[in-house]
């Protein structure tokens, strides 16, 4: 099996993430740092590492949610030392990985998981899964701004897919905005906001499909219910 397709299995992150990684010196194959893509490994002999740890394909899948605090990245590791998601996932042995990503000054719903094959399917652009967000916003957008937001805008010059927007309270200065994504683009909730001049104060993610963040309290996890599981797999 080829290294970036084994690592996407064991849930690592996506084959192109998995070949970026692979190129910036952190995956090593037997003690051996390997910058090149593609190199075959037999999953039953080779010892892969990622940044110094070993991964393997699990037979035992977990699946967790965790409210993501504001103040942590949910990459594998970060070159400035940050705080990782999964520094707060405590008594799990299991190797797991943030299904997408959220920004480090966004908090809310993460779902995390070693389950290669389901954070594949729910990260491929052609799935379009509903993902809510509540956002504080400076100013109260108008009529107009509210549908160029619905209808679709350009951010890194291509335009976004429908989207609803709803303000859920007005203040003098600012504003709340339930804001359902169906795509997951690299800060796309700020660069809309931001495209219709109402720039984000503060975002938290609320739900992911029918996934709902609920009462979990800021910082918690829990695992995820076989309703859910069988939920997110139906995807
Ligand atoms: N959109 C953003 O701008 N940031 C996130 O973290 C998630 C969605």
């Amino acid at each position: 099996m080829r290294l970036q397709k084994y690592m996407a299995k064991c849930g690592v992150a996506s084959r192109r993430k998995s070949e970026e990684l692979i190129a910036e010196g952190l995956v090593q194959v037997n003690g051996r740092i390997i910058i090149e893509p593609g190199l075959v490994i037999d999953p039953d002999k080779d010892v892969v590492k990622v940044n110094n740890k070993i991964v393997r394909l699990e037979s035992n899948k977990v699946y967790i949610m965790l409210n993501k605090p504001v103040g942590y990245v949910t990459t594998l590791k970060d070159e400035k030392d940050r705080n990782i998601v999964t520094d707060l996932i405590e008594g799990v042995n299991e190797r797991i990985y943030p299904v997408g990503r959220l920004d480090i000054d966004t908090s809310g719903l993460l779902i995390l998981t070693n389950d290669g094959d389901l954070t594949q399917k729910l990260t491929h652009p052609s799935n379009k899964i509903v993902k809510r967000y509540i956002a504080v916003v400076e100013g109260v957008p108008n009529r107009i701004e509210l549908e160029r937001f619905r209808n679709g805008l350009r951010i890194d010059g291509r335009k976004t897919s429908k989207a609803s927007v709803k303000i859920a309270k007005r203040y003098e200065h600012d504003s709340i905005l339930d804001i359902e994504i169906y795509e997951g683009r690299n800060r796309q909730v700020k660069k809309m906001c931001e495209a219709i001049n109402h720039p984000v104060k503060k975002l938290k993610r609320v739900s992911i499909g029918e996934i709902i963040i609920g009462g979990l309290e800021i910082g918690n996890w829990r695992y995820l219910d076989q309703e859910e599981i069988d939920y997110l797999k139906s995807l």
